[in-house]
């Protein structure tokens, strides 16, 4: 098992009141399995998507990833897992604005085998599963770019494919298709999908009505709580 989730909360406070922006979670996941959680919005989808990519520290329960309990790991051990094991991809796209797009690509790469950044560059676009995610998402022309130059959806593919350089065993996507269109949009859930084919792990959050039925199990989120919404009406694929 890859994540194994139980009991999970996280409480916030707003204008002195407490409130549970994730509340009893059970949630788990295995190899090769895509999961896709849907709810309106401020229901705690990415709340949930930042506690389980370690981002953020649950108020209580616990996040098991590949046998390691978070809560017994250092921030800077959660932070090493995240960058070789976990592909994030942000609802919002963050990225380092002085370094090109591929830089940014790279980055976590170069983290993981304790390089400088520079050391990289324009020799890692001969590497063929790379280029072949940026064409398939229609950026590679695009990877020399400053990010600032970049629309909102070509960085949010260029996020993806970040989350993909070190092979995670999980990619954790938070809204993988908002600001694309809807050609765009079947591109990302059909490389997800071929993802999951091929073993990884696949948990998104998503608006994008398109993307429920690539689900294995597709959950509702509602007030903090996590509901199965049972098998996909579509079975998969
Ligand atoms: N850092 C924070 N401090 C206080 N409240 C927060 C914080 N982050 C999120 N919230 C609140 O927690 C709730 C869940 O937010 P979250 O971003 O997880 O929702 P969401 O389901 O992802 O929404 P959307 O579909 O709009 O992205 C919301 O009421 C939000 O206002
Ligand atoms: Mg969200």
């Amino acid at each position: 098992m890859i994540l194994n989730v139980s009991n999970l909360y996280k409480t916030y406070t707003r204008r002195g009141n407490e409130f549970n922006a994730v509340e009893d979670v059970e949630f788990f996941a295995w190899s090769g399995d895509f999961s896709v959680v849907i709810g309106e919005s401020g229901s705690g989808k990415s709340t949930l998507l930042s506690l389980l990519a370690g981002i953020n520290h649950p108020t209580k329960g616990t996040v098991i990833f590949n046998g390691f309990d978070f809560a017994n790991l250092s921030d800077a051990e959660i932070s090493a897992i995240r960058n070789d094991k976990i592909g994030y991809v942000p609802q919002e796209s963050v990225f380092l604005p002085h370094f090109t797009v591929l830089e940014n690509i790279l980055l976590p790469r170069a983290i993981r085998d304790g390089k400088k950044i520079e050391a990289y560059g324009l020799a890692d676009t001969t590497d063929i599963d790379i280029i072949s995610k940026l064409e398939t998402l229609g950026i590679a022309h695009l990877v020399n770019e400053m990010p600032a130059e970049l629309s909102g959806g070509e960085l949010k593919r260029a996020s993806i494919v970040r989350a993909l350089v070190n092979k995670p065993d999980i990619i954790i996507a938070d809204e993988p298709t908002s600001n694309l269109d809807e050609a765009n949009g079947k591109i990302v859930f059909d490389l997800l999908a071929d993802l999951a084919r091929s073993g990884t792990s696949v948990l998104v959050a998503t608006h994008d009505p398109h993307g429920f039925k690539y689900g294995d199990r597709v959950y509702t989120m509602h007030k903090g709580r996590l509901l199965p919404s049972g098998e996909s009406d579509y079975g998969g694929l």
